[in-house]
């Protein structure tokens, strides 16, 4: 049965930094796509978003750049909600979590459950910097993942292998304030006992929604199948919502516990009558997400509702993989990302363009990776080539034989009615990708009507009937100009920037969803402006320059994250070919005497045997290295050392931990043979 209306909510991005290439594929771009299309359908649909602003991330950033949380949180909200706006998202309200609204009802909703007895409290023992005075909530603490053995987990989560942790799990606990080792301290904090929801859950999620995607479902199966545990929703933090009970002073709720209550806030902001969307049971709730959101949306924040008992549940909780840039982990912290911000600056007017690119790559049933020649070629090939040519051809004929004036249509050939039938059926295809999530597909299918209309403009070739059966020409022209027509519906969730410019090349204004395949949507004898280009093409150097931008960033990030020494200024070849470097064995070694680095070491090159000197007695034993194969420079100016002449220098590297290696050859060759 239909629902009577939709509750769409797109996670609260972290104000803590500008929203990337890999956000909007994950979690914005799909929603605002099943928003659009329902809203053709003419449901009723509240789509909601904001600022999430509470959580260490922002308390950590805040002191990086000596700024105040309040701060950091007015700049990156405001960033973020003029790009998405910018960009099409076409929320119906984008809020924020530090608002008086939410505080309240964040507030409200705790106070709620803790009169209701639904939370238990309890004192355990929790990290505390003692020089920073401080209690070490989740990223305020690292140290090495018992699960993967990634050295910088944080207190709550590992990124690399995704797991949610305990602070006190991690081994090698560091404090990220000070870099100290914290100690433990006693502090008492409320916990939502989510065993006990245990039963319900697996039977609400894993009997009655079978359909949930399966690295949705798979994650909630593991997680309950896992055992379920207390879990923590108070923090000991300055920066959030204040706990609401008395003697909590010094605490706030988890983030995790007030921001998707932010949902529930930012529809109170949209409409007094905001109760008969999460009250009603008619009322579809749909989640968008990312993957590393799962557990909150799925487990944690249904438990908190279902502990209330008086709001809906959501019917389900598309959450899409991880979207990586040139083939590595986009990364805020190492600036490895394509920003909105910025794209929509270097890309004037060309959101549809990055909108249809993250749709038709989109990373819904796996990690899928964004490339710039992708881009490039999903432009050029496909939105240009495929889309925009079809556009512009039906309508350029339409003007050199009709001044614009849409034709009347004939009897229609069989070779019609196929294609006439072939529009039938685009509703439908599209219709139930969207509705399974499938947003990938369902884009395709769209396209494939915008192809039915090249494919029947290049078997029918008006342009060569036009002399000879000019009626057979407006058939054929008023037939591609309502698949036109048709695309200004289908394309409208996907390319909705461009579907307002084919709008008003077509003097029309928008048709329900219903319409699609409808082949009558302009009357002959309707006047259409002139067409101009729907897209343009994408040179070269314009992703010549993206990939140059992503190569620098490439080389910072090396240097930034190692001590490794900047290049040398360029030598020549005949520079370098002066350098007789050889593999010799080392005959023996000995310490020079009253020295603590020194080695004198006899080598036979192949050309001789001779004595080095060399300053690595702290890295080796004499013993140990007799017999290794090393490379050595042998046209080195004999020196003097310690009253022993030293013929030439044998090459080392540094290894991570700052112990010499000798530069060998990885399986045994000949005395003497040349290094070049
Ligand atoms: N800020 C979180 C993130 O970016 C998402 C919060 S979603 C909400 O991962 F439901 F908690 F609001
Ligand atoms: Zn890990």
């Amino acid at each position: 049965m239909e629902p009577k209306r939709y509750l769409i909510t797109a996670a609260l991005p972290y104000a803590n930094g500008p929203v990337h290439i890999g956000h909007l594929a994950g979690v914005y771009v799909p929603a605002d796509i099943y928003v659009r299309y329902l809203r053709l359908k003419g449901r009723e649909v509240a789509f909601i978003c904001g600022s999430d602003e509470h959580g260490v991330p922002i308390t950590i950033k805040a002191r990086q750049e000596g700024i105040t949380p309040q701060d950091v949180v007015d700049k990156y909200h405001t960033m973020i909600k003029n790009a998405f706006q910018k960009f099409g998202i076409s929320f119906d309200i984008y809020s924020r979590t530090s608002s008086e609204m939410h505080h309240k009802t964040a507030s409200e909703f705790f106070r709620n459950l803790y009169d209701k007895g639904k939370f238990i409290e309890q004192t355990s023992n929790q990290y505390y910097d003692p020089e920073a005075n401080q209690f070490l909530a989740d990223r305020y603490i690292t140290g090495t993942c018992p699960k993967c053995g990634n050295e910088s987990a944080y207190g709550d989560q590992c990124e690399q292998c995704g797991s949610t942790l305990n602070a006190t799990d991690l081994i090698n606990p560091k404090s990220t304030l000070s870099g100290s080792l914290p100690i433990m301290k006693e502090t008492s904090h409320w916990f939502l006992p989510l065993d006990k929801y245990e039963p319900w859950l697996r039977e609400w999620i894993l009997e009655q929604h079978k359909e949930w995607k399966p690295n949705v479902y798979g994650q909630c199966k593991s997680w309950i199948d896992g055992g379920l545990q207390p879990r923590a929703v108070s923090r000991d933090l300055n920066w959030g919502v204040p706990v609401p009970v008395d003697n909590a002073a010094g605490k706030v709720l988890y983030v995790w516990f007030d921001a998707p209550i932010g949902y529930i806030s930012a529809t109170k902001e949209l409409t007094p009558n905001w109760e008969k969307y999460w009250k009603d049971k008619d009322t579809k709730m749909v989640h968008f997400i990312g993957k590393d959101n799962i557990v909150f949306h799925c487990i944690i924040f249904p438990s908190m509702l279902k502990a209330e008992g008086t709001y809906i549940l959501p019917d389900n909780v598309p959450a899409n993989e991880f979207l990586n840039l040139e083939g590595n982990k986009i990364s805020t912290s190492k600036n490895w990302a394509v920003w909105l911000h910025e794209y929509l600056e270097q890309f004037p007017n060309q959101e549809d363009i990055l909108r249809y690119v993250l749709t038709a790559n989109a990373p819904e049933t796996k990690d899928n990776d964004f490339t710039w020649a992708d881009f490039q070629a999903r432009n050029n090939n496909e939105l240009l080539a495929v889309l925009g040519n079809f556009v512009n051809r039906a309508l350029v004929l339409t003007h050199k034989y009709f001044e614009g004036i849409v034709p009347n249509a004939g009897t229609l050939t069989d070779y019609d009615k196929e294609v006439v039938d072939e529009m039938a059926t685009v509703r439908q295809k599209v219709e139930k990708n969207l509705e399974n999530y499938r947003f990938r597909e369902a884009l395709q299918e769209a396209m494939n009507l915008a192809r039915l209309g090249n494919k029947y403009l290049a078997e029918t070739e008006p342009w060569k009937l036009w002399k000879t059966d000019p009626e057979r020409v407006k058939t054929i022209l008023n037939l591609s100009l309502q698949i036109t027509a048709n695309l200004t519906i289908v394309m409208e969730p996907f390319l909705p920037f461009s579907v307002v410019k084919l709008r008003t090349m077509l003097a029309i204004e928008s048709f329900d969803w219903m319409r699609i395949g409808n082949i009558n949507l302009l009357p002959a004898g309707h006047k259409i402006n002139t067409p101009s280009l729907l897209f343009e093409k994408i040179e070269d150097s314009v992703v010549e320059q993206q990939i140059n931008r992503l190569e620098k960033i490439k080389n910072d990030n090396l240097l930034k994250n190692s001590d490794v020494k900047e290049q040398l200024p360029n030598i020549t070849f005949d520079d370098f070919s002066k350098m007789d470097v050889r593999i010799g064995t080392i005959l023996s070694a000995e310490k020079v005497a009253k020295t603590k680095k020194l080695l004198k070491i006899t080598v036979d090159t192949g050309i001789d045997q001779r004595t080095v000197v060399s300053g690595i007695a702290e890295h080796f034993n004499p013993e140990e290295i007799i017999g290794k194969q090393v490379s050595i420079l042998v046209n080195l100016e004999p020196r003097e050392i310690k009253n022993i002449v030293s013929h030439g220098m044998i090459l080392m590297a540094e290894n991570a931990n700052g112990k010499l290696e000798f530069i060998s050859p990885t399986s045994e060759v000949k005395n003497g043979s040349t290094v070049s």
